[in-house]
Formats: structure tokens, C-alpha cells, sequence
């Protein structure tokens, strides 16, 4: 239905109570039906101190230099998370901001080069938003048989034209690891710029090396990566709109700047493609992660996993599906020889399961908001649902 501006508003009261018969039908992350998304809710001391700081713009720094500081000691926390302590960078709307800041950067610096940029096929599809705002050529590089970037292939692709080279530490689908050392040693050779898109796994794999896991190096630790995707807002339980870009330096991040002269807190540069950009979010950011710690996010990830793993048990004592891959991350492909799993898919939706479906398999991902009775519940609907296909 749509709503015209009435010439005399309504009590609060009344839009509250309206407000809130509207907002029934969405999807709430404890009622645990949210089995499909890389979001979840916020950390109650984030949402508290989001709340505090509503009014900061840090598209003006002039006039907010303390919550400007604050992004950047969120930078730097990020940074010493991803081993680089001195990263430059911001918080911003998301990954895809990011992922787009960093095609950017790549794009102004390779001044004489054509436009060409390497990505997995597993890549997410805000590279080619980027691609298409940019006016660069995606070249989709096929995956070897652990769904990673197929490194033979990636060696083959680099041209002359190629500017940038993307990949990734936790892909939307599977939750995989690109072969990053390898992506570094091809960058190097040919002075192209890396970026690797964490903007999942960037806020678990430190802490699942730390709980003793053997985790691939994806981060400024490999010498040729010059820029990394994380995202607060995902695994980072901060409130939405967080993502975080990290460059290696100040060089990189400053290719993308554009000078702002009329600001009330005095002209600046932005590197950034928003102009006024929530304070309040960066603030949040930063108060997470003073708060929660390595040892808070430690417990977070250790949780997750060990669900991940009652899930992948219970999975495969279900005759008739069976797991895409082995996960890495708490992201779990489920996949079937003997049905159509757009079928399971669509009954599991049916039965009120927000899962999310790949042209092969289906995608849960298990969040923080994830409880282990979400788990049975879902597995058991799960069954259900392939005894039901079987006839
Ligand atoms: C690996 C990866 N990169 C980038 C993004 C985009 O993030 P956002 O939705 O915050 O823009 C996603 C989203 O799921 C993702 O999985």
C-alpha cells in the first residue's frame, strides 16, 4: 500500500503500536528460523553504545575528532587482528563498500594499465557491482576441486591489463580459503595489486588459529596483500551498517581521495564513497572490540564451530543429503545425489527455514544467535523433508 504524508502526524504512541504490527512479519534472529545469513543480532553493548553516539557524522572530522580518532583506533584493533597494527583504512556500510573502495584504489594506482581484475568464481557479486561502477573487466577464474581459486588457472589469466587481483579468506557460499600465499607470489612477480575479501572469515580465522586450528595465512602477514575486506557486522556482532577496509598504507587508501572545502568542521579529504557516514557505527565498532577482546571474539567463534559441528554430524546421518565440502568455517554446504536440492530447499522454506540456495547445494550459516535446539529442530525437518521427497 502507498502512504501519503498526513498534514497532521500521529501520537507516538499510535505510530509505536503501528509500527509494531508491521514489523511482525519479519524474520527475527532468536526465533533461530535464520539459518541462511552472514548477520545476526547485535551485541548488546554495541547497541548501547551505537545509541550514544547517533549524532556523529564522520564525513565532518573537523567537527567530530574524537569519534574520528575512535574509527581509527578501530582501524588499528582491526588491523593488529589481521597483522598489521599500522593499517589505514575505515569502517564503512559493508563489504561491499569495501570491497568496492578496494577496486578502486587498485584501479587508480595501475595508471597505464587496462582494466582487467582476477576474482574466484566463488567471489561475491559486489565485485561486480564494482566492476560495472569502475568500468573494469571481471575475469572469473575457475576453482580447483577444494573450491578454492585454482592457481594454474589464476597464472594463465594475468595479462598486462591486469590491475587487481581479488581473493578470499571465507567465501559467501562455502566458507573456503583462497590459496593466499600462492595469490601473493603471482601478484609480486607482476607488481599487481592484491586484495583479499575477509569480510566473513576475517573475524574467525585469527581466533580459530588462536583456539589451535591450523588456519592458511590470508592476511598482511602474506607480503603481497595490499588490502583486506572485514566485516564488523558479520561475525564481528556489531549493529548494521559496519564493514572495514584495511590498506597495507596511506599511499593506497589516499589514491581514492577526493577534497570536501565546505565542511562547518573545515575542508578535508574523504576516502570514502559516502560523504556524511554514521559516527555511530565506527564508535560501536570500537567498543565491541575493547569490550569482547580476543578472548571474547575467542569464545564467539568457538561456540559457532562446535555447533557447526553438531550440524555436519547430524547431516551426515541423513540418508539422502550429504555435505558440499568439509567446512573450514561455521558455513555448511548441504547437498544431495538423489534429490533436486532446489526441492529441499523450497520445502525447507516451506516449513519456515531461512536458508539460502546455491546452484548446487544449500548454505547454513551458523551465527552467533544459533542455539544448539535450532539445530536439532532443523535437522529434523530436514529428515522429514527427504523422507517426504523419497515418497
Ligand atoms: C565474502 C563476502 N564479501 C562481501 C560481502 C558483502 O557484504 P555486505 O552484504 O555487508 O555488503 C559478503 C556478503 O555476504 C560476503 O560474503
Amino acid at each position: 500500500m502507498r502512504m501519503k504524508l498526513f498534514e497532521k502526524g500521529l501520537p507516538e504512541r499510535a505510530v509505536l503500536r503501528k509500527l509494531e504490527s508491521e514489523l511482525k512479519e519479519d524474520f527475527t534472529y532468536d526465533s533461530g528460523r535464520i539459518l541462511g545469513s552472514m548477520c545476526t543480532s547485535p551485541h548488546e553493548f554495541a547497541r548501547h553504545v551505537y545509541m550514544k553516539s547517533l549524532e556523529k557524522n564522520l564525513g565532518d572530522p573537523g567537527l567530530f575528532c574524537a569519534a574520528t580518532q575512535l574509527e581509527r583506533e578501530a582501524i588499528g584493533m582491526l588491523g593488529s587482528l589481521l597483522s598489521h597494527p599500522n593499517a589505514y583504512g575505515h569502517i564503512v556500510s559493508g563489504g561491499t563498500e569495501a570491497n568496492i573502495l578496494a577496486l578502486w584504489a587498485a584501479r587508480n594506482l595501475a595508471k597505464n594499465r587496462q582494466r582487467e581484475v582476477l576474482v574466484p568464481v566463488s567471489a561475491h557479486c559486489s565485485f561486480d557491482k564494482a566492476a560495472n561502477l569502475l568500468g573494469l573487466k571481471l575475469i572469473k577464474v575457475k576453482l580447483n576441486d577444494r573450491f578454492q581459486m585454482n592457481i594454474k588457472e589464476a597464472e594463465k589469466a594475468v595479462t598486462e591489463n591486469t590491475v587487481a587481483i581479488v581473493g578470499v579468506a571465507g567465501t559467501t557460499g562455502l566458507g573456503v580459503v583462497d590459496p593466499v600465499n600462492e595469490l601473493s607470489e603471482i601478484a609480486l612477480d607482476h607488481d599487481i595489486f592484491l586484495h583479499i575479501d575477509a569480510a566473513f572469515g576475517g573475524f574467525v580465522l585469527p581466533f580459530l588459529e588462536e583456539l589451535g586450528s591450523n588456519v592458511p595465512d590470508f592476511d598482511f602477514r602474506v607480503p603481497g596483500v595490499c588490502s583486506v575486506t572485514v566485516d564488523p557486522h558479520k561475525m564481528g556482532l556489531a549493529p548494521i551498517p559496519a564493514g572495514g577496509i584495511l590498506f597495507r598504507n596511506e599511499e593506497m587508501m589516499r589514491s581514492i581521495s577526493t577534497n570536501v572545502p565546505y565542511l562547518a568542521g573545515g575542508g578535508t579529504d574523504h576516502t570514502t564513497i559516502l560523504g556524511t557516514r554514521s559516527g555511530a557505527s565506527a564508535v560501536a565498532v570500537w567498543g565491541l572490540l575493547m569490550h569482547l577482546g580476543r578472548q571474547g571474539y575467542r569464545g564467539v567463534v568457538g561456540r559457532c564451530m562446535r555447533l557447526t559441528s553438531k550440524l555436519v554430524e547430524g547431516i551426515r546421518r541423513i540418508n539422502g543429503v550429504n555435505l558440499k565440502t568439509r567446512p573450514t568455517l561455521n558455513i555448511v554446504g548441504i547437498t544431495s545425489n538423489e534429490f533436486d536440492i532446489e526441492l529441499v530447499a523450497e520445502e525447507l522454506r516451506r516449513m519456515g527455514w531461512a536458508v539460502s540456495l546455491f546452484p548446487s547445494y544449500i548454505r547454513v550459516v551458523i551465527m552467533p544467535h544459533v542455539e544448539p535446539s535450532h539445530i536439532q529442530h532443523f535437522l529434523q525437518d530436514l529428515k522429514e523433508t527427504v523422507e517426504k521427497l523419497r515418497g
